[in-house]
């Protein structure tokens, strides 16, 4: 694993353009395009992307792009990790058997994770591709871009195009437009919270 990951670190190293620890905070702070030029070369080459994921606060997701793709990377609040296992007949797909994703995120059952407190996966809709957008707090009054969500609303993702809902694991929702969970791809965690995304080792475990 050390090894594999090393490995990906000099490739990184040596694109000079590209900042892997800064891209998560940047895209964190400003609109998404605003930091696309930068990476854009490297990605499009499938360079590992790399994010420190131990800046991001609980409740809070950043963004980073990999392969010409959004990724979001979310650090769950204790709060939503606990009540994941609660609202499986609420999703079309709860065990993802029909949605895209390593066989090891697949088998982490409803954390969708290598660790069930941050989440990683792709921020493109699986219905037309828009870019779904965030609410995190399970519960409440609760309204993202005008819509309601409902008193029983566990935390996840809602697509503005066509109303797509998404649990904090990117797991669909029932009668939605969107046919799948959202897609995860491979990575790995290393030291001090490192995700490097596209980088696959199956010996790791959460
Ligand atoms: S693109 Fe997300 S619901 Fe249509």
């Amino acid at each position: 694993m050390d090894d594999q990951v090393d490995h990906s670190r000099r490739r990184l190293l040596t694109a000079a353009t590209v900042g892997t620890g800064a891209i998560g905070v940047a895209f964190a702070a400003v609109p998404f395009l605003a930091s696309w030029n930068p990476s854009a070369r490297a990605l499009a080459l499938g360079a590992p992307v790399e994010v420190d994921a131990s800046k991001i606060e609980p409740g809070q997701m950043i963004k980073v792009a990999w392969r010409g793709q959004p990724v979001y990377v979310v650090r769950r609040t204790q709060d939503v990790i606990d009540h994941l296992g609660n609202h499986n007949g609420m999703l079309a797909d709860p065990n993802s058997e029909n949605s895209l994703q390593p066989e090891y995120i697949k088998a982490s059952g409803a954390a969708r994770a290598r660790n069930p407190e941050y989440w990683v996966g792709l921020g493109v809709c699986t219905h037309l591709g828009c870019a779904p957008s965030s609410a995190f707090e399970r519960r409440g009054e609760f309204q993202l871009a005008g819509v309601d969500l409902g008193a029983d609303w566990p935390g996840g993702f809602y697509c503005p195009c066509h109303g797509s809902k998404y649990d904090a694991s990117g797991r669909v929702f029932k009668g939605m437009p969107a046919p799948k969970n959202l897609t995860i791809p491979s990575y790995v965690i290393g030291a001090n919270m490192h995700i490097m995304i596209g980088v696959d080792d199956a010996s790791q475990n959460a």
